[in-house]
C-alpha cells in the first residue's frame, strides 16, 4: 500500500517541534535580557538622578513608581508564560503568573496613560496614550478570553498584550539606533515623535502580519469557497 503525504502537523514530526521550542526559548530568553537590561536604564534614568521624579509625592512620584512596580510581574512573569513545558506541566503556575501579569499590566497601563498624556514631549502624548489604551484592552480580552476558554483569541490577545508592553524596550533600541533607523528625521523633536510612533505600531504590525494576516493568505486545504449571494 502507497500513502501519499500532502500535509503533517508539527505534532506527527516530533523533530520539527524540538527545533522550533529551540528558538523559542532563545527567543525568549533574548527578549527577557533585554528587558532586565532596558528596564535598569529605565530606573537609572527615572530614579537615581536628582530632580527627575516630579515636583511632589502626588504629582508624578508616587505614580512614576507604581507604573514601575505593577509592570515588573510583565517584565518577568510574561517570557514565562510562553514555555509551552511550563503551561502543560504546572497549568497552575501558568494561570497564578496570569493573574499577576493581568493585574500589573492593566494598573500599569492605566498610569502609563496618565504619565503620557501629561508628558512634557507634546509630540508623544497621542502615541502613548493609544499605546496605553490598546495595552490595556488586549491584557483585558486575554483575561476574558482565558475565562471563557477560548484559547485561540487568548493566545493571540497575550502575544498583542506583551507585544505592547514590549515598548519599554523597542523605544530604547530604537533610541539607540536612531542615526541608522531615523537618519531621514532631522529634527530633535519630530526624530523623537516618530520614534515614539515606531517603538509601538511597527512590532505591533509585524505580530499582526505573523498571526492574523499570513494565516489568512497560507492555502488551506479544508477550505471550500463559496460564490458571493446573488452571483451566478
Ligand atoms: C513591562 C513594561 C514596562 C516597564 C517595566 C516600564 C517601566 C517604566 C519605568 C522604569 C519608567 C521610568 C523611566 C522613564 O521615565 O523613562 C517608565 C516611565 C514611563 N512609562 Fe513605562 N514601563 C513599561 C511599559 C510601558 C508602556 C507599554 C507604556 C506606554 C503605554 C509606558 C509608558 C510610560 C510613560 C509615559 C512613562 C513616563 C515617561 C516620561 O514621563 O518621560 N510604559 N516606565
Amino acid at each position: 500500500m502507497r500513502y501519499r503525504v500532502t500535509h503533517r502537523s508539527a505534532a506527527a514530526r516530533p523533530g520539527l517541534t524540538q527545533v522550533r521550542n529551540l528558538f523559542l526559548y532563545i527567543w525568549l530568553a533574548a527578549l527577557a535580557a533585554l528587558s532586565a537590561y532596558y528596564l535598569y536604564r529605565a530606573i537609572d534614568y527615572r530614579f537615581l538622578h536628582a530632580d527627575r521624579l516630579g515636583p511632589s509625592l502626588f504629582n508624578k512620584q508616587l505614580w512614576y513608581f507604581s507604573h514601575m512596580l505593577l509592570a515588573l510581574p510583565v517584565v518577568f512573569g510574561a517570557p514565562l508564560q510562553f514555555l509551552p513545558a511550563l503551561r502543560q506541566s504546572v497549568p497552575r503556575v501558568h494561570r497564578w503568573i496570569g493573574r499577576t501579569y493581568v493585574v500589573g499590566a492593566s494598573g500599569a497601563a492605566i498610569l502609563a496613560i496618565y504619565l503620557g498624556a501629561t508628558s512634557e514631549f507634546e509630540e508623544s502624548r497621542l502615541s502613548i496614550v493609544i499605546t496605553g489604551v490598546l495595552w490595556l484592552f488586549f491584557t483585558l480580552a486575554a483575561w476574558r478570553s482565558a475565562v471563557t476558554r477560548n484559547y485561540v483569541a487568548h493566545r493571540a490577545f497575550m502575544l498583542r498584550s506583551y507585544t505592547l508592553a514590549l515598548v519599554l524596550v523597542w523605544l530604547r533600541v530604537m533610541y539607540d539606533f536612531q542615526d541608522y533607523l531615523f537618519f531621514y528625521v532631522q529634527g530633535e523633536q519630530a526624530r523623537d515623535g516618530t520614534r515614539e510612533w515606531a517603538s509601538w505600531v511597527i512590532p505591533l504590525l509585524v505580530v499582526e502580519f505573523w498571526i492574523s494576516w499570513l494565516p489568512q493568505v497560507r492555502p488551506n486545504k479544508s477550505f471550500k469557497p463559496r460564490p458571493l449571494r446573488g452571483s451566478a
